[in-house]
This record gives structure tokens, C-alpha cells and sequence, in this order.
């Protein structure tokens, strides 16, 4: 299986970067890159500091790093460069997305088997990513609640969560114009956002490109505005691991200030927290309201340094869907109304979601639960190939096939984890 999945980092290999998947994703995307990261560095720690290395060379000069960098022309996929028009030299979207780069960095630097390659890269990725950690706190909370706001589905990477189904409500379709979709051409439609999310998403693409991207703006003006739990998760870890190894790397800055502002996240979340589900929510920022909505968003958030009864009450959630689906971890509850197992993310399971549900509560010491999701990653795998995403009861394979993160996330978790049996 490891062999299978390095030939799938391989395949999408562009050199410097990888493509998600050829045709549907001809670029390279944030996260995706720092996952895939942690593939390469089983077999090619070089490379898998170049993916990162990219990825970081392309911030923009407010700390931002953007969700996708184009960096060949490529009108198989929609919104292009021409859409977002950022007005950078290598042309990027104007948007960010979950910051899981400095968790994968620290990893690395963790199990680096070249060590003065690690210090070498990691010395000149962290201020980096700090300034990306600190751009999230001024930009997208600019109340300092310790929590960020997402302005658009798209940053979440979750684009069709049902936790933003009422507040994508209020983003208005008229005036976007026409276009042509491109993802449907590639991917089965009914695995895909419909039209109507796609008019949302590009309304607000607009939106902000009237504002010339300028993030002193954005977050005020943005009809969307919602506190995900899962992505101040990633970014309250990625905060938390960069204190870690910068304090190892004598940088004593940048590991009080990223310290500080992870210890402000953890108090924070306890807001999210939900005792009717047993899990965080969303709160939408522009109502003040917690999003009653039982996602995968508020399991991810395990993956952050939360209290340990916190992480223990998220292992009985999750014990409580497995008596209703196959495959753990649904991206939504399968008892819900708006559960569907085959669409993106309103049901299906995700590797990488499911890795870093199970790095935060094998953290927790919840060994039996991880082994239990580790194991259900594998069988996903063998049953259906590296998918993007599986359907969790019929595990059937969804999405663009032949996927980069999928594969390197076998990789991790063969590597890293005992398997149930
Ligand atoms: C897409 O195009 O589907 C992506 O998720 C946007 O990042």
C-alpha cells in the first residue's frame, strides 16, 4: 500500500509542488501541501521541505499565505487567476486556508532523520509562519476574542459544511454574472457543492476583490464570518508547536508570542463548546450565535491542546456515531437531516481529517479510539482506492481520484500508528 501511495505523490509531483489531483485541482493548495508534506518525509525529506518551502515563498507581504498559488496557467479549473485578480507576479487567490503548515513543520523537525537539513529549513520557516499565525489574530479577530473568523467556506476547506448553511443565507447571489463551473466536469456533480453555493462563493470572491483584498477590510465587510472550531484547532496547534520548537531553537520571541497566543485559543474555545452534542460548534460571528449543527468541525478540534475531559467527552462523540456508520469519521452526523454520504463534506469521510482527529486524541491518551480511526483509514483504502474522500457506510470512493494527501496520509499513519486489529 505504501508503495501504491508514494507512486500517487509521485504522479502529482511537479517538482517544487504537488497538484491535489491532476485535472480537478491543477495547482497547488495550501494544506494540501503541508499534509503531503509529511508523506514525502517518510522516503524524501528534501523534498518534503521544498513542498513547504514553495508554498511559504509565495506570502504575501501582510503575513497572509494563500489558499492556492497558480502557478502554471491551467483553464481546466474555475475560479482562475483572472477571477481572483490579486495582481501578483505568480498569480494566488486572495484567501487563505487552515494553517496546518506549522504543525507539519515541527513534525518534521520532530522525526528529521538529516537533522542539520531540519534545522536549516525549520529556522527559516518559522518566523514565516509566525507572521501568518499573527496576520490570523490581527486580521480575522480584530476584537481579540483569541478566535478567527473565516470569511469565505473556501478557507475552511470544508466549502459545503452544513454549519454554514443558514449564514451562507445571507450572502447574496445577484449581480455575480455568469460562468462555467469546471470542477462538475471532472468530478461527479453529485459529489460536488451545487450551483447555488457556487453563485455564494464567487459573490464573495467579488466582494472582497472590490475591496482590493485589503485585509483591513475584509473581515468587517464580509456578510460571513464564522468561528469554525476545527480551524482555530489546527491554528491554536500550529501556534502551540511553533512555541514549542522555537523555544529548542533558541528564538525566544517568537515562542512567547506563539505561546501566548495558543494559551488565549485553548481558553477561547471552551465558548464552542456544546453539552447538548458532546462536541464544539460553530459560532457565526455576525449573529453571536452558536450554529447548531453537529460537523466534523467540532471533532477537529481535538487536534488543539484541549482539556482532557474535553478530548475524552470527543472519543464517546465519535464511539456514538460509529453505531451509525461503517467507516469513522463522518464530516457530518449521519442521524442528521442534512447528512449525505457522497457530498464533499455534508457526510463523507476524509483521511486527513481523520489524522488529525487522531493526533489530538492519541495526545488525550485515547489509544483505543485512534486505532479504531487508523484502522478504518486503511480499510477505506483497500476497499476503494486513494480517493479524495469515501462514502462512511458504503465506502464508496468520491471526489478526484488519485489524491495526493489521501496517499500521503497512508503513508503517515502506516508509519506512525499500531492498527486495530
Ligand atoms: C475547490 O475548488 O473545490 C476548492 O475546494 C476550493 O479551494
Amino acid at each position: 500500500m505504501i508503495q501504491h501511495a508514494r507512486q500517487v505523490l509521485s504522479d502529482n509531483d511537479r517538482g517544487t509542488y504537488t497538484v491535489p489531483t491532476h485535472g480537478l485541482y491543477p495547482f497547488q493548495w495550501n494544506w494540501d501541501s503541508a499534509l503531503s508534506a509529511l508523506g514525502f518525509a517518510h522516503f524524501n525529506e528534501d523534498r518534503a521541505w521544498t513542498e513547504i518551502e514553495t508554498l511559504l515563498a509565495h506570502q504575501w507581504d501582510d503575513g497572509m499565505v494563500p489558499h492556492i498559488i497558480f502557478h502554471q496557467p491551467d483553464d481546466g479549473y474555475f475560479p482562475g487567476p483572472e477571477v481572483w485578480g490579486t495582481g501578483r507576479d505568480v498569480p494566488t487567490t486572495g484567501i487563505t486556508q487552515p494553517p496546518v503548515a506549522g504543525f507539519a513543520v515541527c513534525r518534521m523537525y520532530d522525526r528529521a532523520r538529516d537533522k542539520a537539513l531540519a534545522d536549516k529549513h525549520a529556522r527559516a520557516m518559522l518566523p514565516k509562519i509566525h507572521a501568518w499565525h499573527q496576520w490570523f489574530y490581527r486580521c480575522r479577530d480584530p476584537q481579540a476574542t483569541g478566535l478567527v473568523a473565516v470569511l469565505h467556506p473556501w478557507e475552511t476547506g470544508r466549502d459545503n459544511s452544513v454549519d454554514w448553511d443558514a449564514a451562507f443565507e445571507r450572502v447574496p447571489t445577484d449581480g455575480v454574472g455568469t460562468f462555467t463551473r469546471r470542477d462538475t466536469s471532472h468530478a461527479n456533480p453529485a459529489h460536488r457543492p451545487t450551483d447555488e453555493q457556487y453563485k455564494r462563493y464567487i459573490w464573495l470572491v467579488q466582494k472582497f476583490r472590490s475591496l482590493s483584498w485589503d485585509n483591513t477590510k475584509l473581515h468587517d465587510a464580509s456578510p460571513f464570518q464564522i468561528v469554525d472550531p476545527g480551524f482555530n484547532a489546527i491554528l491554536i496547534r500550529s501556534c502551540h508547536d511553533v512555541a514549542t520548537l522555537a523555544a529548542r531553537l533558541d528564538m525566544p520571541e517568537i515562542a512567547a508570542e506563539a505561546r501566548a497566543m495558543a494559551d488565549k485559543g485553548v481558553a477561547a474555545m471552551e465558548q464552542l463548546w456544546s453539552e447538548k452534542w458532546g462536541q464544539y460548534l460553530c459560532l457565526d460571528r455576525t449573529t453571536g450565535m452558536q450554529v447548531d449543527s453537529p460537523s466534523i468541525g467540532g471533532i477537529l478540534a481535538v487536534f488543539a491542546p484541549i482539556p482532557k475531559e474535553r478530548a475524552v467527552a470527543i472519543s464517546q462523540r465519535i464511539a456514538k456515531l460509529a453505531e451509525v456508520c461503517e467507516y469513522l469519521v463522518p464530516s457530518h452526523d449521519p442521524t442528521a437531516p442534512e447528512f449525505d454520504g457522497l457530498r464533499y463534506w455534508r457526510g463523507p469521510v476524509w483521511l486527513i481529517v481523520n489524522y488529525m482527529i487522531a493526533d489530538g486524541l492519541e495526545q488525550a491518551g485515547e489509544t483505543r479510539m485512534v486505532g479504531r480511526i487508523t484502522s478504518d483509514c486503511v480499510r477505506l483504502i483497500e476497499t476503494s482506492g486513494f480517493a479524495e474522500y469515501h462514502d462512511p457506510i458504503t465506502a464508496e470512493p468520491c471526489g478526484g481520484a488519485h489524491f495526493t494527501w489521501t496517499a500521503a496520509m497512508v503513508i503517515e499513519i502506516l508509519n506512525t500508528y499500531e492498527l486495530a486489529a
